[in-house]
């Protein structure tokens, strides 16, 4: 193979693995870091039944509650109470009672809790039948 041909070989590897390297670090490396926290952002619906016994005092077994004072927490979206509690222990939403009990809750136990809940089959809209 002549040199020129060797030369044109070269330059053009050299710029495929540019390119590659330049995708790795702007598509796939953020990736890869973002990875994690989308794994820790994600409840755990198992450890938010182990975390629920308190809260099942009030909203009933499952989040199902038996005392209309109580919302049912069963079937409810799962940012929406994530955003509730968080709310509750900041006191941007006020309620004494919700507040002494989200104040308990860490980031991970809000997500667990919140996974659980909503997990759970909710009241059903009958209004069709
Ligand atoms: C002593 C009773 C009691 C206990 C125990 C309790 N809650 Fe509550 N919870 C309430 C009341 C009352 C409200 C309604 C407050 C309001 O009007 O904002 C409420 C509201 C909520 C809401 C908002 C519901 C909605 O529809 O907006 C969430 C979410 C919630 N509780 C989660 C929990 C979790 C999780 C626990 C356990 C860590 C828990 N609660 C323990 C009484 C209780």
């Amino acid at each position: 193979m002549s040199r020129r041909i060797l030369q044109a070989l070269e330059r053009t590897r050299d710029h495929a693995m540019k390119t590659t390297l330049k995708t790795f670090l702007t598509i796939v490396a953020p990736l890869l870091l973002a990875l994690p926290t989308i794994a820790i952002a994600k409840g755990d619906a198992t450890a938010g039944q182990k975390k629920s016994a308190t809260c099942t005092a009030c909203h009933g077994e499952n989040g199902l509650s038996v005392d209309p004072n109580y919302p049912n927490l069963a079937g409810q979206y799962q940012d929406y109470m994530i955003k509730a509690l968080g709310d509750y222990r900041s006191g941007k939403r006020t309620n004494v009672i919700m507040a002494n009990f989200a104040g308990q809750l860490n980031n991970q136990d809000i997500q667990d809790l919140a996974a659980w809940f909503s997990s759970q089959k909710g009241l059903q809209d009958l209004s069709a039948q």
